[in-house]
């Protein structure tokens, strides 16, 4: 077991904060935007006219938009902003290159508005999380390699001669984001919004799904993993459970990982033994990540009484529970047999959903609410009240949202698979769709609560900075150390 280092066992360091603050606050608004769009997509599949027949509004170009927004804009600015304000307190060093550390900033921003205009218009190259035409993917790589300098020359600058943990799994989330991106991303330009992949037939669905399912791995998972390792330590006032675990919870996920991606193409063109090999390395993922998991909740030995009173901690601890149940369910899913059944269907989609709300949703939520009050020199956020608001309605959205999509996706499964005895199909496909309309019902009021809930956090955040003690500080952009 090891203490998170900072600036109460040191000297004080400067800390660099400008560019957190506006990556955590950014973070809070492009969830707002995120979420909103995954609204307005679940109401037009329960009621598809409202798409009121306006390409700009169809649902084949909100999807996208709406995975693009909660991924990589909610998603990637809450990474580099707690990772920015982790790995100068675990290294006690300021961050290194604060001009390129704004650069990475704006140009992210730039970048998410590329995305939230090109998108609508239809520009695409049709690979899932991968949509962006070729300019802003070459954007994305320059941002990228920019934020790797920030975080690794900061690494390189520490204090200390330890690397904490949290910083080994924001490095590696880094890293492997870096390579899928540029490999997933070689295409040939014919034109300045169009463009072909450079593989082709199979190859390229491979590419894709390592890609895709590493996009799971590294982006919605190392990555929020190094936000739990620093945060629940730091909320629960304990240090990590097991300092050993999480090493080995480290290489064995990232080893892991990386051949997982074919349990996407079950029953395709693949050749069956890479599918084969895809669904054990997902059946031993299982390991790593429950280990992750339990080193995560455990961390709380000693201070379990503070889940009564504590919202912010609540959020981080039921996030590992939902993690916990999407990394049950995955290896699951990857089973050939069950995937015969799952695959297509909203079970699919609930999947994502138990993770995507549950996991990347709270853990962030959690972080954040930890984070911005000790960035405008507060303890805790202008209303708790308003907090423990946010933890209820958020979790009753999650629950009705992924349960309404378990029933839908394992019904419609077994619909499309039943048979009359004269061997032809019991149902249309149209029989299914009408039988899924009420749990659309169900997962859309379950989306406008997990909406509600960010709402409220908006208006918390705000009111926060807006009474915070930021201004004061002496040297702009200079926040004196508070971990
Ligand atoms: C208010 C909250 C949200 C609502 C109402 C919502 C709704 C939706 C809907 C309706 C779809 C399309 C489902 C389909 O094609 O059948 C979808 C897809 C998706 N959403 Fe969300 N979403 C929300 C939040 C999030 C968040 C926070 C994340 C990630 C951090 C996320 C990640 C995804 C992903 C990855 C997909 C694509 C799934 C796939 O292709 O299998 N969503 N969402
Ligand atoms: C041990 C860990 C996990 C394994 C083995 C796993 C496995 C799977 C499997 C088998 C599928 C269905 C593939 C298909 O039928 O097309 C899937 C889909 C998906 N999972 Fe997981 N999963 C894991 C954890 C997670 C977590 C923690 C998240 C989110 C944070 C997540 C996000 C997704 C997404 C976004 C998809 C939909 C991909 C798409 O078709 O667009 N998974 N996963």
């Amino acid at each position: 077991m090891q203490e998170i280092q900072d600036s109460t066992h040191s000297p004080p360091v400067i800390y660099e904060d400008t560019v957190v603050r506006q990556l955590a606050f950014m973070a809070v608004v492009w969830g707002v935007v995120g979420m909103l769009v995954g609204v307005v997509i679940a109401a037009q599949l329960t009621w598809p006219q409202l798409n009121l027949d306006i390409p700009w509004l169809s649902y084949g170009r909100l999807r996208p938009l709406h995975t693009n927004a909660v991924i990589f804009a909610f998603g990637g600015c809450a990474l580099m902003a707690t990772s920015f304000h982790v790995v100068q307190r675990t290294c006690q060093a300021r961050l290194f290159a604060p001009g390129l550390a704004s650069f990475v900033f704006w140009g992210w921003q730039a970048i998410i508005v590329a995305a939230a205009i090109s998108l609508p218009m239809g520009y695409t190259r049709g690979k899932e999380y991968a949509e962006l035409e070729w300019p802003i993917t070459i954007a994305i790589a320059v941002v990228w390699v920019a934020y790797a300098i920030v975080f690794f020359g900061t690494i390189a600058r520490r204090k200390v001669r330890h690397i904490y943990v949290a910083n080994w799994f924001y490095g590696a989330f880094i890293i492997a984001v870096a390579l899928l991106h540029i490999v997933n991303g070689a295409s040939m330009p014919a034109g300045w919004m169009k463009s072909y992949s450079v593989y082709s037939g199979v190859q390229d669905a491979m590419v894709q799904w390592w890609y895709g399912h590493n996009a799971v791995g590294f982006f919605l998972t190392a990555g929020f993993l190094g936000m739990m390792y620093y945060y629940i330590p730091k909320q629960a006032g304990r240090p990590v459970y097991s300092y050993r675990l999480s090493i080995v919870h480290f290489w064995a996920l990232i080893f892991t990982y990386m051949w997982a991606g074919p349990h996407h193409l079950h029953y395709t063109a693949l050749p069956d033994w890479t599918q084969s090999l895809g669904m054990v390395f997902s059946l031993i993922l299982l390991a790593p990540s429950w280990g992750g998991m339990i080193n995560g909740v455990m961390t709380l030995s000693g201070a379990w009484h503070k889940l009564r009173t504590d919202p912010v901690l609540r959020f981080l601890i039921v996030a590992l529970s939902f993690y916990g149940m999407a990394t049950f369910e995955g290896p699951m899913m990857s089973i050939k047999t069950v995937n015969s059944l799952s695959h297509y269907t909203d079970w699919g989609i609930a999947h994502v959903h138990a993770g995507a709300l549950g996991w990347v949703g709270f853990i962030t939520m959690g972080s954040l609410y930890y984070l911005i009050p000790r960035l405008y020199g507060r303890t805790s956020m202008y209303s708790m009240k308003a907090v423990e608001l946010h933890f209820w309605v958020s979790t009753a959205g999650v629950v009705l949202y992924i349960a309404a999509m378990w029933i839908a996706g394992v019904m419609q499964g077994l619909m499309w698979r039943s048979v009359n005895p004269d061997g032809t199909l019991a149902y249309t496909f149209v029989e299914s769709v009408k039988a899924t309309f009420p749990f659309y019902l169900v997962r859309l009021t379950g989306g406008l609560l997990y909406l509600g809930g960010m709402l409220v956090m908006a208006w918390n955040v705000w009111m926060t900075v807006m009474t915070g003690v930021s201004a004061r500080v002496t040297v702009p952009g200079l926040v004196p150390a508070r971990a």
